[in-house]
């Protein structure tokens, strides 16, 4: 048997069964999740770490989560991958449509009159993960054809798109995407904002220029100064604790203009002092009042 396969197979066997991970090593791993990026893993995740973690244990010819540990305990980079490989980052183009019905409906036409008016407009999408969900938010400002799409171009409008995982956000600085994940596009964007290359399909490159991708962690320090108008936040709190949760959201609250809208994911809830900056216009949907 190859050394490889040995490990490989010795790996898997760590990954099939919850036991391989002891609860003391599970709970240095939550314990590491926490204070980097404040993700609450139960112990109910066992498995789900065990599998996740088996591909880092490999990459480094380990086969035991203690020996992993210890080399994440004296290496500050494959902290951060681990981290990262703990991280979910499933996403789809137009997820939640009734958010993008409501930004289009409702929030498009004041950006864009306050855009014509000389402000600048910022929108961050926070947690971004591969990009489809600021791409979609481009979408819904351009509209479905390039020239209704001027006042975007000829103005002061940008996006910001975040994450903690690097590899998603070189994913939205790249955005080129499969058949399958352009799927969910109507089909009048996929003619104006979708170039065919090869298999995939590449976002118009005027309107990936719109975007900014950038590595954050969002409970370290933000370098924006300006306050944004709309901030996208949508199943990533889920992650966290209620403490972290409301942390989060009243940093948000105040990153937001007065007038600026917050969205955040339909299994998600406004708690902590954010709630009094904040009215509800919309399922999970926020606004920030305007004397706050
Ligand atoms: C499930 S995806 C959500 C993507 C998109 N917002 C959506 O709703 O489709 C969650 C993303 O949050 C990111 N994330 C988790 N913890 C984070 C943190 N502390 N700071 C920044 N991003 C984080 C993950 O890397 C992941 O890409």
């Amino acid at each position: 048997m190859s050394t490889a396969f040995a490990t490989a197979a010795a790996v898997g066997a760590d990954a099939s069964g919850a036991e391989e991970l002891a609860p003391a090593e599970f709970a240095r791993i939550a314990a590491i999740m926490q204070s980097e990026a404040r993700i609450a893993l139960s112990p109910a995740k066992t498995t789900l770490v065990c599998s996740r973690l088996s591909r880092r244990l490999r990459t480094h010819g380990l086969t035991t989560f203690r020996d992993y540990l210890s080399l994440v305990d004296r290496d500050a980079e494959e902290r951060a991958a681990m981290v990262v490989a703990l991280t979910t980052n499933h996403t789809h183009f137009f997820r939640e449509n009734h958010h993008f019905e409501h930004f289009r409906e409702h929030v498009v036409p004041e950006l864009r009159q306050r855009a014509e008016a000389g402000h600048p407009i910022r929108i961050w999408s926070a947690g971004c993960s591969s990009g489809e969900e600021v791409y979609t938010i481009v979408m819904c400002l351009l509209g479905p054809s390039r020239s209704g799409a001027r006042w975007v171009f000829d103005r002061d409008v940008k996006l910001l798109a975040t994450d903690i995982a690097p590899h998603v956000v070189a994913a939205t600085r790249r955005g080129v995407y499969s058949e399958m994940t352009v799927e969910p596009i109507p089909e009048a964007y996929r003619r104006e904002w979708l170039q065919a290359q090869g298999n995939e399909f590449a976002i118009d490159p005027q309107a990936r220029q719109l975007v900014t991708a950038r590595e954050l962690n969002l409970f370290g320090q933000w370098p924006m100064r300006q306050q944004y108008d709309v901030i996208f936040c949508r199943n990533v709190m889920i992650y966290f604790d209620d403490p972290a949760k409301a942390e989060l959201e009243q940093r948000f609250a105040q990153m937001l203009r007065p007038g600026g809208h917050l969205y955040i994911g339909h299994s998600e809830r406004l708690i902590g002092p954010a709630a009094d900056m904040l009215s509800s216009c919309g399922q999970t949907i926020y606004r920030r009042d305007a004397g706050q």
